[in-house]
């Protein structure tokens, strides 16, 4: 199996390790990314389509014949990506549409649980004609939980235990999208645990923990994630075997019952209360961002065998291997970030290679990167860099990641500075 012609779609750090993975594998002989980061053209060839062009991603896989096609995120599965591949004839290791709309529709997604008894928060459906008040004091007590039932790029959820927020965020959803989700709110420890699935098997991958709060403490606003570290101990073995018996199996099923199985991977959001029985938050149709950069270099197997027997429902035939080390990645992000991100700014000191220094390595993965007209390495997204590193010991790898992140320059920064403190 030599030569194979690969086309990420995306640019972000995702994006920039999922390249990084499929550069590392023999198979591939050509490998192109649309957009891309700037770290993604060290490594691959970058197109300029953007990852929601769904015309534009079918002929540039058609013009530069692609073998397999690796969809980072979740926007062009819901606009059906797969699903146009798939009348081509090329595999895509991304769900259709059918199935990306999990994340696409909260709503859908519970009620896929709910069919499927897969523990989940119990939920109110609220619009123009519910009675609003009412529903607010069924759930008090707690803070309330609003879920918008469209794709809202991270921005759909509420948790507050201010009525008049509650209420406002409840009125403006419905107003934009016709309703909107109240649900209970579950206490416990968030972990994600990422599964890769198709017609023929599943691999669970090991479970991992982001930050998603901005500043330190987990206090601060809502952010993409702002560091991430695998594998996360909170999630033990006896929790991962219910996760398995009363999450994966179950989805697992439901995801084979239609015309098209799903072939990509399941992000499973868990929130695991002190019973140790977890509850799914969420699920994404794709990799975790910054997860994704901690978990991929933790899998031993080539990664681009791994993706293509996903694309073709040959996912059985492989024993998946992972390495017995951890990883931890520290985003670092623009001034601003998340409410508006400055951008345009160099960034100094970033390192194209690796550092390695006897089983422990780190590196820098691209995110909101860009060249300038003169060839600068500068800033262009809100996320614009992390600093992962693996070694033997979770300690090892959160002060190597931390050590490289400390070894660059962009004017406004900022990072957290407890990644991983849960677990140490
Ligand atoms: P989501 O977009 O569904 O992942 O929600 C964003 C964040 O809101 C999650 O990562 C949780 O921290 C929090 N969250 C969502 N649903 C609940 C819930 N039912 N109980 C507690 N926290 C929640
Ligand atoms: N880091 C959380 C996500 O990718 O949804």
């Amino acid at each position: 199996m030599a030569g194979k012609v690969v086309l990420v779609v995306g640019g972000g750090g995702r994006e920039h390790a999922l390249c990084m993975e499929l550069k590392h594998s023999p198979h591939v002989s050509e490998l192109h990314c649309s957009p891309g980061n700037a770290g993604t053209s060290r490594l691959a060839t970058n197109h300029s389509i953007s990852a929601t062009d769904i015309e534009g991603l079918l002929s540039l896989a058609q013009r530069i014949d692609a073998d397999l096609v690796v969809a980072g995120p979740e926007a062009p599965l819901c606009a059906s990506l797969a699903d146009r591949l798939s009348t081509i004839g090329i595999p895509c290791f991304g769900p259709v549409a059918e199935l990306a709309n999990l994340e696409g529709s909260k709503l859908h997604a519970k009620q896929v649980m709910r069919a499927a008894n897969v523990p989940t928060a119990a939920f109110h459906v609220l619009s123009s004609t519910s009675d609003v008040n009412a529903a607010l004091d069924d759930f008090s007590g707690n803070p309330w939980v609003v879920k918008r039932d469209v794709l809202a790029g991270g921005k759909g959820v509420v948790v507050t235990e201010n009525r008049e927020e509650a209420l406002a965020f409840i009125q403006s959803s419905i107003e934009s999208d016709g309703q909107v989700l109240l649900e209970d709110f579950l206490p416990g420890e968030e972990a994600s645990m990422l599964v890769i699935m198709d017609g023929s098997g599943y691999v669970c991958l090991p479970a991992s923990q982001d930050h998603k709060r901005a500043y330190d403490g987990d206090e601060g606003p809502n952010t993409g994630g702002m560091g991430a570290y695998c594998p996360a101990p909170v999630v033990t073995e006896a929790i991962r075997q219910t996760t398995i018996q009363t999450i994966i199996e179950p989805m697992h099923r439901y995801l084979l019952s239609g015309e098209t199985p799903y072939r990509g991977v399941l992000y499973v959001g868990l929130m695991i209360p002190e019973s140790g029985e977890p509850n799914v938050v969420e699920f994404n149709v794709r990799f975790g961002d910054p997860e994704c950069q901690i978990t991929l270099p933790l899998v031993k197997t080539d990664i681009f065998e791994v993706l293509e027997a996903a694309a073709s429902d040959r996912l059985a035939e492989l024993d998946v291997e992972f390495h017995d080390l951890f990883a931890t990645t520290v985003v670092l992000a623009a001034e601003g970030y998340p409410q508006s991100p400055i951008k345009g700014r160099l960034i100094h000191g970033v390192k194209d290679t690796p550092l390695q220094s006897g089983e422990a390595t780190a590196w820098v993965s691209h995110a909101g990167t860009g060249f300038d007209d003169q060839g600068r390495l500068v800033s262009t997204g809100g996320r614009v860099l992390s600093c992962s590193a693996l070694a033997p010991t979770l300690e090892a790898s959160v002060k190597l990641a931390y050590e490289l992140i400390e070894t660059v320059q962009l004017e406004g920064s900022h990072y957290r500075n407890d990644i991983a403190y849960r677990a140490l």
